[in-house]
């Protein structure tokens, strides 16, 4: 029985609700001042007396990553790992790779895009009713970030997750354009898409807030995106959770205050 869980991210989406919902056992959160993912030593503190890890990893760079792994095996036996696109140097797969030959008990989280993407709207909507993007009949499968970590904690503290993959995705898939309609139904306003072409989408994320690194490559990958089949739905937070994925209406009745 898993009794002591570090939690790193703690301060971040999926953070925040584990830490909620992780109220039953000991939690461990690293101290940001102290504790860096990119320097796998200033881990070792806060891994003393720790039986299981939920690790993400927010870093551009994978470099540190087997030596985190390795810092994790000398104290814990168990890890939960969150994977991520945004690592330029090491793919899913590589991250992956990685998990399965640290020599902890492990379970992947391989998560679809996340419903709280659809924040980055917030100042257009703020703005008026117009939400301006491309891609807008790009499909995605929106994930509340309350079933991911739903997931977690069921992998953290039961047993029977050991070397599983968990292909997690929300309940349907909706279109940019659908998720704005739905977005205005729930916060009560005529909201609707508007189709740009790639420099002006350009410019929009970039008014949005998003950082210059980081809006080409999001473009891309709706680019890349738009040329694949829709997502594929997973019943894996229903299979490990006992309770259907949340919608993303759901997600938006949780968020209203956000908008
Ligand atoms: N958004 C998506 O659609 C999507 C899809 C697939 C996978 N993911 C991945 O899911 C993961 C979790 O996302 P999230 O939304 O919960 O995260 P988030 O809200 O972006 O928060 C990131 C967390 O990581 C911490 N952090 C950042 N740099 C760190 C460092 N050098 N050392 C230790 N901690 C550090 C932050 O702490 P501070 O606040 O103290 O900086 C924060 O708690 C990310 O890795 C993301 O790439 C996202």
């Amino acid at each position: 029985m898993t009794t002591r869980i570090l939690v790193t991210g703690a301060t971040g989406n999926v953070g925040r609700q584990l830490l909620a919902q992780l109220s039953a056992v000991e939690v461990v959160v690293p101290q940001r001042d102290r504790v860096d993912l990119a320097r796998s030593e200033s881990l070792r503190e806060c891994l003393r007396g720790v039986d299981a890890v939920f690790l993400l990893w927010p870093l551009h760079s994978g470099a540190a990553l087997p030596g985190v792994l390795t810092e994790i095996a000398r104290h814990a036996r168990r890890v939960v790992f969150l994977g991520s696109g945004g690592v330029r140097d090491l793919s899913m797969a590589g991250q992956e790779e990685l998990i399965r030959r640290c020599g902890l008990e492990w379970t992947v989280l391989r998560p679809s895009t996340f419903a709280v993407n659809t924040r980055w709207w917030a100042g257009q909507i703020r703005a008026g009713d117009e939400v301006r993007g491309s891609h807008g009949g790009l499909g995605m499968a929106l994930l509340h970030e309350a079933d991911i970590a739903a997931v977690a904690v069921r992998a953290l503290t039961a047993d029977g997750h050991h070397g599983r993959v968990y292909r997690l995705t929300g309940p349907e898939v909706l279109s940019q354009a659908a998720q704005v309609r739905i977005l205005g139904e729930v916060l009560g306003r005529p909201l609707r898409w508007v189709e740009l072409d790639r420099p002006s989408a350009r410019a929009q994320l970039l008014a949005d807030g998003l950082p210059l690194s980081f809006v080409d490559v999001l473009l891309d990958a709706y680019a890349a995106m738009a040329a694949q089949p829709d997502p594929e739905i997973t019943g894996d937070v229903e299979a490990v959770t006992g309770r259907p994925a949340r919608t993303f209406r759901q997600w938006v009745a949780d968020h209203r205050a956000g908008f």
